[in-house]
C-alpha cells in the first residue's frame, strides 16, 4: 500500500475543502499542489480538460512543465483514459507502447477520468518516479478526487492558461 487508508481519507477531506473554497482552474491548481505535496510518490500531478477531440492541460504541480499541454484523444495513456472513460494504471511506462514521454525519470503513471453527467470531461494524470508507484488505494483516492473536482474542470473553460 502506497497511501494508507487514513491519509487517503484525510486527503479527500482536504480536496473537498479546496473545492468548497475555490472554483474552476484555481481549485484545480490548488488540488494539484496539495496532492503533489502530500504524497512523495506523486512526482507530477496534472489535470486535463477534454475540449472536443483534445485534452488541454488546465493545471499542474511538479518540478517541471510538460511539453504535452494539448494531447489528441487518440494519443497516449491520457487519450486512452479519455476514450474509454476508465482509469489507466501503468506500472512501468517503458513497457507501454502508447505512453507519451514527458519526463525521463517517470516509471509509472495513473490517469483517472473525470466525469460529469456520465461523460468524460477531463482527467487527473499523475507520474511517479517509482516503478509500480500506484496501488488500489491510490486509485480509489484519485477516483474519489475526480468526482469532487468535476465541477471545477467544467468551470475551467475560458480561463487563461496556466503559468
Ligand atoms: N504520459 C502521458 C502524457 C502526459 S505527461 O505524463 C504529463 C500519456 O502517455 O498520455
Amino acid at each position: 500500500m502506497t497511501v494508507g487508508r487514513a491519509p487517503a481519507a484525510a486527503a479527500l477531506l482536504q480536496v473537498e475543502a479546496i473545492v468548497g473554497r475555490l472554483s474552476g482552474r484555481a481549485a484545480l491548481a490548488e488540488a494539484c499542489r496539495f496532492l503533489e505535496a502530500s504524497f512523495p510518490h506523486y512526482g507530477w500531478v496534472g489535470v486535463y480538460r477534454l475540449d472536443g477531440r483534445e485534452l488541454v492541460l488546465e493545471a499542474y504541480a511538479g518540478p517541471a512543465a510538460t511539453e504535452h499541454t494539448r494531447i489528441p484523444i487518440d494519443r497516449g495513456l491520457c487519450g486512452r483514459a479519455a476514450r474509454d472513460g476508465v482509469t489507466v494504471l501503468v506500472d512501468d511506462v517503458r513497457s507501454s507502447p502508447e505512453y507519451l514521454a514527458c519526463f525521463l525519470s517517470t516509471r509509472s503513471e495513473i490517469v483517472v477520468p473525470v466525469l460529469a453527467d456520465g461523460r468524460v470531461v477531463g482527467e487527473i494524470d499523475i507520474d511517479s518516479d517509482r516503478t509500480a508507484g500506484f496501488d488500489a488505494t491510490d486509485r480509489r483516492l484519485l477516483e474519489a478526487v475526480a468526482t469532487r473536482i468535476s465541477p471545477c474542470v467544467v468551470g475551467a473553460v475560458g480561463a487563461p492558461p496556466p503559468g
